[in-house]
């Protein structure tokens, strides 16, 4: 509540000062409003406001000049994940392509955006020498080890946090069963041990990293929300490093429900006990169709997520998985479906837009 309170204070102080009569800003007589981009209105609650981005579309003039005013954090949508980043065997002469992930590094350095890494290990987007390779675990493990090591290397001091750790963990709590963990896994042994081992990685290699486990559907208090908050009752007990949760918040209207929006701000709290820092990585609100309603529905549950993230001082990012409708995965992965984000497919402010900035300038 104290930090409520000064992310309020301080807001008021900048507008102070922003008004102040002579300020070359925009007066008080203008009509606009204090914050003009959501990472004015985001600053000044001392949350990062992010958008997962692609370097092929970095050309077209509109989305570069959204991404570099709007948003105070990029992370790559794919180009760092396994498969675009190394997808040749360490016995090429040239295993790694980081022509993508090095574009959006520079994209985000020349726009004062810090870069949020996406992702280490994860069961997807493994590429098929990896895969088909037939290695034996203490293969797998070299592999993985010389990975995280190569790839964190060369962004350290570039990138400031990492999902180590994407979606270990299936609806149930169980763990999931991929080439990581168990098949045939890096021989790390089971459960989390696989996670620890990791995030141990990825500690000694940049230590100055914060270091996160990303997953969805955990944002409300479920099962597979519970696994992870066990894994990091007991990381946090052993002095694994583990520094934060990221809550991928893809979700439909289906999520404006008091108890589920109740639920995510409970479990939040208790991550945040923990001593965690969370971030909610790759938010989006996908519809059925684009008539005015569902996009004022939209709105509206684009706000109230906003307003849990200003609500929970541990809650430092909010980003949404991409930003324009033109170039959002919803499309081909939820068939029928789309519409998400906060600009269209024309680049034009949705109502979601105002209701993100609303609620974080409020
Ligand atoms: C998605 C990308 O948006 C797509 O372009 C790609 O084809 C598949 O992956 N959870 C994650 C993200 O952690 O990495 C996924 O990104 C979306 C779900």
């Amino acid at each position: 509540m104290r930090h409520f309170w000064r992310r309020t204070a301080t807001a008021a102080l900048l507008c102070a000062i922003l008004f102040l009569p002579g300020s070359a800003s925009p007066g008080p007589r203008t009509a606009q409003p204090f914050a003009a981009t959501l990472r004015q209105a985001a600053e000044a609650r001392h949350i990062t406001i992010g958008a997962a981005a692609a370097s092929r579309y970095l050309t077209e003039a509109e989305y570069s000049a959204i991404l570099g005013s709007e948003f105070s954090q990029l992370q790559a949508e794919n180009e760092m994940k396994f498969g675009p980043i190394h997808p040749r065997p360490d016995t090429d002469p040239n295993p790694y392509d980081f022509k993508g992930a090095d574009a959006l590094v520079a994209f985000a350095q020349s726009h004062n955006m810090v870069v949020r890494g996406h992702t280490l290990v994860w069961h997807n987007q493994v590429p098929d020498w990896v895969k088909k390779g037939g290695y034996s675990a203490p293969q797998l493990a070299d592999i993985l080890h010389g990975h995280i090591k190569t790839v964190m290397a060369r962004y350290a001091s570039k990138v400031y946090a990492w999902d180590v750790v994407n979606e270990a963990f299936n609806d149930d709590g169980t763990m999931r069963d991929t080439i990581w963990y168990d098949q045939p896994g890096i021989g790390a042994g089971t459960g989390t041990k696989y996670l620890e081992q990791a995030l141990r990685w990825a500690h000694e290699t940049d230590p100055g990293a914060k270091l996160f486990y990303n997953d969805y559907d955990a944002e409300e208090l479920n099962k597979k929300s519970d696994a992870i908050y066990a894994m990091a009752k007991d990381f946090k007990a052993r002095g694994v490093p583990l520094d934060g949760i990221g809550f991928q918040a893809h979700v439909g209207l289906y999520f404006d429900d008091p108890a589920k929006l109740a639920s995510f701000a409970r479990n939040m709290k208790r991550f945040a006990k923990l001593g965690l820092e969370l971030h909610i990585t790759e938010l989006d609100v996908r519809l059925n169709d684009s008539s005015p309603a569902s996009l004022t529905a939209q709105a509206k549950l684009y706000g109230k997520i906003t307003t849990l993230c200003v609500l929970q001082p541990a809650c430092k990012l909010l980003q949404t998985w991409g930003f324009t409708d033109r170039h959002s995965w919803i499309p081909g992965f939820f068939k029928g479906q789309g519409w998400a984000l906060l600009w269209d497919d024309k680049y034009q402010k949705k109502p979601a837009y105002a209701a993100v900035h609303d609620a974080l300038a409020k």
